[in-house]
Formats: structure tokens, C-alpha cells, sequence
């Protein structure tokens, strides 16, 4: 089934950058889909348009089957509430504990936690741990968020994504702040996330090695173009040079 549809998709902003220039793909449910492409070349402008964090100047965006491109209040929320999103900085809230923070995916913002915060029934923070032990760090439920190292905040946030029950989960360079072996160790969790959960994922990512490794499939943007949609390991030297420019040199990363 065909969960997400791009049509043609344009985004300029209001500075005049022509950030996206007609991009059409489609991502089929349970694929783990990554992006790739120069810094600049438009990957976060396109999952920000996916999520509908910004507008799309031109073309369409389906998911799962309706037309989301200019849906608004209730059904924008509704659509909102079925796609995870992660950021390459973790975006928790620092002085919280994790389960706080894990809890916040449900209720979408902290205001609301605060409001109702001893009122939760018990199946919340049930669901909460549940989504802690699928990421291997329910241990640290009561534990402020700011305590833990990067790799384990950001374990939080897929946590906190996971309490949406999320068809579809995005992630914006979500290992880029971590070291090789930390960065690994958290694309496990996606991947186990993709393929026991049956979560689509769309994942935006700088180092090629851990493409091959994770996404079942890939698209590259240059200059906010697809330059190359296929097969994570039939990316050769050729098209690395058409994807990144002649003078660019692959870094391993394991
Ligand atoms: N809010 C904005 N206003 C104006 N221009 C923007 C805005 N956000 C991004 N751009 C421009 O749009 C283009 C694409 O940016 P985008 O952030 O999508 O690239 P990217 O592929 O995610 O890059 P990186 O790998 O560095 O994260 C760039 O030229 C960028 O300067
Ligand atoms: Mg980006």
C-alpha cells in the first residue's frame, strides 16, 4: 500500500530560495526510505513539507491515499498525529524527567502535561515504559532528560515519537550530533522500530555507510532535484560524483 505520494512538489521561501523544484516519489508502507544529499540540496525542506511543519508552494502531497497538502486545524492534527517526527538535536525538554518527555508524544505539548499531569491513567505510563523498553533505556524513566548522553536523549525523542503510534516516522540527520558507534547503535533502533513495528521510516542521512546499512531504498536531491532514486548499494563511484560533485571523497563511517 502506497503511504506516501509526492507529486511535483515546489517550495520557495519567502527570500526567493527555490529550495524544492518539482520532486515526486512515492513510499510504499514499510519501507525505510533514506535521503541523501549535499548540504543545501533540500532534504529537511522536504520532510518539513511532508509533516506540514512548512507549506508547499506547488504540488501535492498524499498520505495514505488523501490529499494532506493544504488540510488545516482538526484534520491537519489528525493526519500530524499518525507521522513521528525526529530531530537531529533531540528536542527535549532539558530539566524534565524522560518519562516526562516520552509522555509529551501523546499529548503534544508540555502545557498540556502540566495541566493534567496527575491525572494520567496508569496505562500511560505503562504505554510510556513500553515505548522506553523498545528503545533499551526504560531504566532511565525517572531520570532528568538533560542527564543522559546524546545518544540516550535521542532514544528519548524516538520514544516520545513511538507514544503517537506513528504510521509514519521522519528523522531529520538523526545521528548527525552522535560519534560512529553511538550513531549505529541508535540506527538499530529505527531499523528495529521499521521492521518489528512495521513503521515506515523516512530518514534524512550525511554518511553513505550507514545508508547502505539501514534504508531499503534511497533518493538523492541535488540542488532540490532527484538526481538518483534506487538501491541503497548500487550508489558506485559514478553516481557518488553525480550526487555529491567531482571533488567530493567518501568517508567511512562503520
Ligand atoms: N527558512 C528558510 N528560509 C529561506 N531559505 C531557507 C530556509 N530553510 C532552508 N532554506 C534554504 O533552502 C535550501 C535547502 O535547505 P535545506 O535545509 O532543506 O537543506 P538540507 O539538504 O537539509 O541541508 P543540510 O544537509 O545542511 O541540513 C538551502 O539553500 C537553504 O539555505
Ligand atoms: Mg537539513
Amino acid at each position: 500500500m502506497t503511504l506516501l505520494r509526492i507529486q511535483n512538489l515546489h517550495k520557495i521561501y519567502k527570500n526567493g530560495t527555490h529550495a524544492l523544484k518539482g520532486v515526486s516519489f512515492e513510499v510504499e508502507e514499510g519501507e525505510f526510505l533514506v535521503i541523501i544529499g549535499l548540504s543545501g540540496s533540500g532534504k529537511s525542506t522536504l520532510l518539513r513539507c511532508v509533516n506540514r511543519l512548512i507549506e508547499p508552494t506547488t504540488g501535492t502531497i498524499e498520505f495514505l491515499g488523501k490529499d494532506i497538502t493544504h488540510i488545516k486545524g482538526e484534520e491537519l492534527r489528525s493526519v500530524k498525529k499518525q507521522i513521528g517526527m525526529v530531530f537531529q538535536q533531540f528536542n527535549l525538554i532539558k530539566r524534565r524527567s524522560v518519562l516526562s518527555n516520552v509522555i509529551v508524544g501523546r499529548l503534544g505539548s508540555m502545557k498540556t502535561l502540566d495541566s493534567i499531569f496527575e491525572r494520567f491513567p496508569d496505562s500511560i505510563y505503562d504505554e510510556a515504559k513500553k515505548c522506553l523498553e523498545t528503545v533499551g533505556i526504560e531504566e532511565k524513566a525517572d531520570v532528568r532528560a538533560d542527564s543522559l548522553s546524546g545518544g540516550q536523549q535521542q532514544r528519548v525523542a524516538i520514544a516520545r515519537s513511538l507514544m503517537q503510534n506513528p504510521k509514519l516516522l521522519l528523522a531529520d540527520e538523526p545521528v548527525a550530533s552522535l560519534d560512529p558507534a553511538t550513531s549505529n547503535s541508535v540506527m538499530q533502533y529505527f531499523e528495529k522500530i521499521n521492521k518489528e513495528l512495521g513503521t515506515t521510516v523516512v530518514c534524512n542521512l550525511h554518511f553513505l555507510s550507514l545508508v547502505r546499512r539501514y534504508a531499503t531504498r534511497v533518493i538523492a536531491l541535488k540542488a532540490g532535484e532527484i538526481v538518483y532514486q534506487g538501491n541503497p548499494l548500487e550508489i558506485d563511484e559514478d553516481w557518488f560524483k553525480t550526487i555529491y560533485g567531482d571533488e567530493a571523497e567518501e568517508v567511512e563511517i562503520r
